[in-house]
């Protein structure tokens, strides 16, 4: 099939590798000539394992390019995959979609079926639809489908290439659609289902929500643990044990971050506050992750109560491993509270940088040891393979304190201690 892409995102070239691999040729579009320009040369603008190798195993089959008019002519499957930004008051910045439905209603002109993988506020698949009537585009000439990503940074390609299921939200005359999204996904092996649009949309963000609550509630319960000298560790695996629960995302830390789950909360509330109807459980699932970081920070302050001009170490950057992402990275955040009480902090990532404002504030090293060397604390905020495999005896002769904050519960606290250093954790008594 010959498919357009269009937005040159994560999400973007992440559907493009992958389609291209199923056999499809693609058409990846965005607007931004310099990114389409790298891409072209086959530098590939972010960090996601095998996504560089599939996108240059398949440089034949995937085209990059800013022509958006030629490239929806030349394909009989639209995917939508712009970024769908938050507004200052929890709503959507829709600006991009609906630049692309502009485009998309001046060159209709045979049929395609369009697919909305980008994340939208509740009710947008329809306001697609009746745009598109509005600016007398024939109904024959598309279908909308709501074809929401599940994909994580770090395995968004093996979460594409092995799907819990396929999520499409169809209209309810489109007897289209699924065949042809069966198609498109042949090749994947997980269960299809169909829904409404409405439907298809709030399953994306309900999903979103339900996994930051699971999130939420074991820091909660690691709040607990800490004043009752329990484990959360060992909490965790006895609660998730429990089929009807299941063990994923019940690892406490220093909170969740990223590009998603803080924006998918903030619209789905705001969805649901437009309409009247309240939210309190995603109230609080947000109001514990906006105040994990402070509670685990007091207890830093029990360990090490005086930072001015002591070297403290932060590991990870980015918002979990194998990303280079630090967009609502919780370590972002840990590094300015440290240098706010005025620590002479250190980081290091093995794959994301600094954002422009700590660059001078912040001594980002490139090794490892060197970020840690002579240091009084060190404070994991990302749990990096590299960071949680550390030789704890070898790490305690290069420092000058004996401090281990594990913001992850990614290291072995009795490895940490038998070396001669203090462990604290998250929840860990
Ligand atoms: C998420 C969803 O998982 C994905 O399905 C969706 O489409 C996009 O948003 P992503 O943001 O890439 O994916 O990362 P995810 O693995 O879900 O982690 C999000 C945050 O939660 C990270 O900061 C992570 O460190 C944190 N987290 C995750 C925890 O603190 N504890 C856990 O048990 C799991």
């Amino acid at each position: 099939m010959d498919i357009c892409v269009i937005g040159a995102g994560y999400v973007g070239l992440t559907t493009s590798a992958v389609l291209a691999e199923f056999g499809h040729n693609i058409y990846c579009v965005d607007n931004h000539s310099e990114k389409i320009q790298r891409l072209q040369n086959g530098i590939v603008p972010i960090y996601e394992p095998q996504l560089n190798e599939i996108l240059h195993k398949h440089k034949e089959r995937v085209t990059f390019t800013t022509s958006l008019p030629e490239s929806i002519h030349q394909s009989s499957v639209i995917f939508v995959t712009v970024g769908t930004p938050s507004l200052a008051d929890g709503g959507t910045d829709l600006s991009f979609l609906s630049s692309v439905f502009t485009t998309l209603a001046e060159q209709l002109q045979d049929y395609k079926t369009i697919i909305i993988k980008s994340t939208i506020p509740l009710g947008t698949n329809k306001k697609m639809h009746d745009y598109l009537l509005e600016k007398g585009v024939s109904p024959s000439f598309f279908n909308i489908v709501s074809n929401p990503e599940f994909l994580r940074e770090g395995t968004a390609i093996q979460d594409m290439f092995y799907p819990d299921r396929t999520v499409i939200g169809i209209a309810e005359d489109d007897n289209r659609s699924e065949v042809i999204l069966k198609e498109i996904y042949q090749s994947i092996n997980a269960p299809f289902i169909v829904t409404s649009w409405n439907s298809a949309e709030l399953i994306k963000y309900a999903a979103n929500a339900f996994l930051a609550t699971k999130i939420s509630f074991i820091n909660e319960m690691s709040r607990i643990c800490d004043v009752y000298d329990a484990d959360i560790m060992e909490v965790s695996n006895g609660l998730g044990t429990d089929q009807r629960i299941g063990p994923l995302f019940l690892q406490a830390g220093i909170g969740y971050g990223g590009s998603c789950f803080p924006k998918d909360l903030q619209a789905l509330q705001h969805s649901a506050t437009n309409k009247l109807v309240n939210t309190p459980i995603l109230d609080a699932v947000q109001a514990i992750n906006a105040t994990q970081l402070d509670f685990y920070i007091n207890k830093l302050q029990e360990t090490l109560p005086s930072f001015p001009n002591k070297k403290v170490t932060v590991l990870g950057i980015a918002f979990k491993p194998h990303t280079d992402d630090i967009r609502h990275s919780p370590a972002i955040a840990l590094i300015h509270y440290l240098h706010a009480l005025g620590a002479d902090v250190h980081a290091y990532d093995p794959k994301a940088f600094l954002p422009a404002e700590l660059r001078h504030k912040v001594t980002q090293h490139k090794t490892i040891k060197s970020a840690y060397l002579d240091s009084e604390a060190i404070i994991i905020a990302t749990e990096w393979p590299e960071i949680c495999q550390l030789d704890w005896m070898d790490v305690k002769t290069h420092l000058k304190g004996n401090i281990v904050l594990d913001g992850r519960n990614c290291i072995n606290k009795e490895a940490v201690r038998k070396a001669g250093l203090i462990y604290k954790g998250v929840g860990r008594g």
